[in-house]
């Protein structure tokens, strides 16, 4: 191993050491001082490689907030730190008779990368994982039964997400249509007062229009105390996710191996991921631009609006080997894959996109875990040579910029968190590949 990359491997261990706090790891010092459901999965992702009992508490920990319904929230609060929008009041969880009675939550979700996640840890420790993936098993389980049943009530093998954060690309370009047809009266928008504008640059984050659509979302569900079969007769926002179900597609056919592990039946796991991936092509498969879009259930059409996202399927081994073969052209000859133009690889937004920017969030800037799905999904396919371009500019860019959060297309400039945990952990998977 060359010296300087063992020198990024300590510096990335030292972050999550960092926003280790005895219990979870913090996705970020700062701007994100709880535990966030995906990041966790992601950061576990790195730990497995040389903590793994760490790999293992992490998740134990997130799940330990579980809904009594199955439904895994976005993030568990630690009370001691109130420097965060929207906090425990915000959400009022405690509405739902679903939410946990002794643990605070947010009552939202994120794509479910957990199985994938506990997969990797006992593909590393073998026999030594099955007291963690005893006690895991059935909380996953109730975790893509919940999704499966309360967010999918057509059987179409596609769930939805009902707030653009549940998709994780909080502010992305494809949630524009949308939350344009969303006219609010003043009335309408709650009183509130955003606390991460003050913690990294007002331009890196969404717009204030953003945030009272996310404010008018959450305190609807929290008015209908939670209840999803009156959640998706009334949001405005329902909408059937490329990247969340390509995301559960994986995880579930992670999950049905894990069973095949701990000997139960993998059935009904295997079925449900055989029954997404043909709904995502058949329904979500854009054969003109080879790429996925998103569904928007209230008006009944694609959104044809492109992000990094569309290409996750690759992750998921969704495509068959054309349709594989035709995102990547699509990557390349569209803003995705930039690496002739001198351009960073992977925007998460179209760099010729109507809407694009290279530094607001999830508008336009590299982010490590797009990158990591991308790099896993090439791999998947043998499109080798650019999945080596892709681990090099990863690491590339981490090493020369820092562990930000997100990174310019344009310049390679960090922007948003520091120190941002799951650009180290997924840099060290990366690293410690043997
Ligand atoms: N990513 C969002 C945030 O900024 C929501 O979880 O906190």
């Amino acid at each position: 191993m060359e010296h300087l990359d063992r020198i990024l491997i300590r510096q990335a261990k030292m972050v999550l050491e960092f926003n280790w706090t005895g219990e979870y790891t913090r996705p970020g010092p700062r701007l994100y001082p709880h535990q966030w459901s995906w990041d966790s999965a992601l950061i576990s992702i790195g730990y497995s490689r040389y903590a793994p009992e760490r790999a293992a508490q992490e998740l134990l920990h997130l799940f330990r907030s579980q809904w009594k319904n199955g439904l895994l929230p976005h993030v568990v609060f630690d009370p001691g730190f109130s420097e965060y929008f929207p906090g425990i009041g915000f959400w009022d969880a405690h509405l739902s008779p679903d939410s946990p009675d002794d643990h605070q939550t947010s009552g939202v979700v994120q794509p479910p990368v957990h199985a994938t996640a506990a997969l990797e840890l006992y593909r590393r420790l073998g026999e030594d994982a099955r007291p963690f993936l005893t006690e895991l098993f059935p909380k996953l389980a109730a975790w893509h039964d919940y999704l499966y049943r309360e967010r999918d009530p057509e059987g179409e093998g596609l769930v939805y997400i009902r707030h653009p954060w549940e998709s994780g690309m909080d502010n992305s370009p494809i949630w524009d249509p949308i939350l344009l047809g969303m006219q609010l009266s003043p009335e309408e928008i709650p009183a509130y007062q955003r606390a991460d504008t003050h913690i990294v640059d007002p331009e890196d984050r969404p717009e204030m229009s953003a945030y009272d659509r996310y404010a008018y979302l959450i305190r609807l569900f929290a008015g209908y105390g939670y209840d999803e079969a009156e959640i998706r007769n009334s949001s405005p926002f329902l909408v059937q996710n490329v990247l969340f179900n390509a995301l559960l597609c994986r995880a579930e056919r992670d999950l049905a191996e894990l069973a095949r592990a701990l000997g139960e039946d993998p059935t009904r796991f295997e079925i449900r991921a055989a029954k997404t991936a043909r709904a995502m092509n058949g329904k979500l498969w854009d054969e003109k631009h080879g790429t996925y879009l998103d569904y928007d259930l209230r008006s009944g059409t694609l959104i044809r609006v492109y992000a990094a996202s569309g290409y996750l399927p690759l992750f998921a081994g969704i495509p068959d080997g054309n349709q594989a073969q035709s995102m990547l052209r699509s990557m390349e000859h569209h803003g995705f894959y930039p690496a002739k133009s001198g351009g960073i690889c992977a925007p998460s937004y179209d760099m010729y996109g109507y809407g694009f920017s290279p530094v607001q969030y999830w508008r336009g800037p590299v982010w490590i875990n797009i990158n990591w799905f991308l790099l896993r999904g090439f791999e998947r396919y043998g499109f080798t040579e650019q999945a080596d371009h892709l681990r090099a500019t990863t690491i590339r860019l981490v090493r020369d910029r820092g562990f930000y959060e997100y990174f310019n297309p344009l310049t390679g400039r960090g922007h948003g968190s520091d120190f941002f945990s799951w650009t180290a952990a997924l840099l060290l998977d990366v690293l410690l590949e043997e």
